[in-house]
């Protein structure tokens, strides 16, 4: 950070509060917001690649990166509209983990409009602002807690005593849960992205007809795995035919079973660290059954469960102005190098 940029935050930050431009590129959205600490989310805008990509099953990198090109400047135009303002104190940008050339896109765009504007700029990383998305809600959880974070990159269980200080305790060992759903929804024939397409299926099938295993609950232990699930059900799905209803009985097997190893071991984590809280965050928090399992999990164990609303359990700008405040409000901001990490663990912060 240069002198201009130390004198900027701190003129910035110290009389009331500090707004962030958030970014966020990492994957097929293109999530821009504004955030404010005094003020709270002052505006918020998002493009989804959905359409783009569903036409080749999947996510291709090379298209996400040139549609981030042409969405970033107009959704960073359209959020500063709407809060009247022509400059933030500070931008914050997902720096990692992601797809290179997606984070490439977002990282220059932040860090070249941050020098623009003779503002700091900070990176942020991408599961950091999934798990302290639920601070965006009315009743944000105290610290510490426990967080389930379930994306379609990563299932973890992490102990996080304050924004910063995060101590790995599980994660899957194969797929990620999201993955592990896009996968079987893709086998089941449905239309990418998967994930919500399987659990909408699974509304229909019957809970009784199959029971499919809960991998490594029957050991100690807080990993998970996923690809065994993912086999039984191509093989189940393989046995049953093309009939819609009976995917969906395979479908809701598969779902059971994987929402089913997720609670049975964010029960462990809890019992381990004797936390209070819950967080639970990602795009698959979104799934309404996950969502009703573990608010039954937090009533049983008498600890509190918190999610983000829906539309900030998948990828978002607001999430990475959240996080990127906090981090600028401790102090932190990078120099004027654009920091991409297509591999950055959690756990390096
Ligand atoms: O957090 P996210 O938007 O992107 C990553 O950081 O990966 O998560 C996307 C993942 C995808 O795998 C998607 O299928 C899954 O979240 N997902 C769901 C649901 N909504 C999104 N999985 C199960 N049920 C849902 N309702
Ligand atoms: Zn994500």
């Amino acid at each position: 950070m240069t002198d201009c940029q130390r004198v900027a935050l701190s003129a910035a930050a110290e009389p009331s509060s500090l707004c962030v431009l958030g970014i966020e590129t990492s994957c097929d959205e293109t999530g821009v917001a504004l955030y404010d600490s005094a003020n709270g989310l002052l505006a918020h805008a998002l493009h989804s690649q959905v359409e783009t990509h569903a036409l080749h099953g999947g996510v291709v990198p090379e298209l996400a990166s040139r549609d981030h090109v042409r969405r970033v400047l107009p959704l960073v135009r359209d959020v500063l509209a709407r809060a009247s303002m022509e400059k933030p104190d500070a931008v914050a940008y997902t720096a990692g983990p992601g797809l290179i050339g997606a984070l490439l896109v977002g990282g220059s765009v932040a860090r070249s409009l941050a020098f623009g504007w003779n503002v700091p700029a900070v990176g942020v990383h991408h599961l950091e602002g999934h798990l302290l998305a639920p601070m965006l809600e009315n009743t944000p959880p105290a610290f510490p807690f426990v967080a389930l974070l379930v994306s379609g990159g990563h299932t973890q269980l992490v102990d996080v005593e304050a924004v910063g200080q995060y101590r790995l305790l599980g994660e899957s060992l194969d797929d990620a849960a999201g993955e592990a759903f896009d996968k079987t929804a893709k086998m089941l024939g449905l239309p990418y992205p998967g994930g919500p397409q399987l659990a909408r299926l699974a509304e229909e099938g019957d809970p009784s007809r199959f029971r499919f295993p809960r991998p490594m609950t029957d050991r100690p232990g807080l990993d998970f795995s996923f690809s065994g699930l993912k086999t039984y059900a191509l093989n189940t799905a393989m046995d049953v035919g093309e009939d819609r209803l009976d995917k969906a009985d395979v479908a809701r097997a598969f779902e059971e079973a994987a929402v089913d190893s997720l609670v049975i071991k964010s029960r462990r984590a809890l019992h381990l660290t004797g936390r209070e809280r819950l967080v639970v965050a990602g795009g698959v928090s979104a799934n309404s059954r996950l969502r009703e399992r573990l608010l039954r999990l937090a009533e049983e164990e008498g600890v509190a469960v918190f999610f983000p609303r829906t539309e900030f359990c998948t990828d978002n700008g607001a999430m990475i102005a959240y996080a990127g405040c906090q981090r600028l409000l401790a102090g932190q901001s990078d120099d004027l190098s654009i920091q991409a990490r297509p591999r950055w663990p959690l756990s390096a912060l």
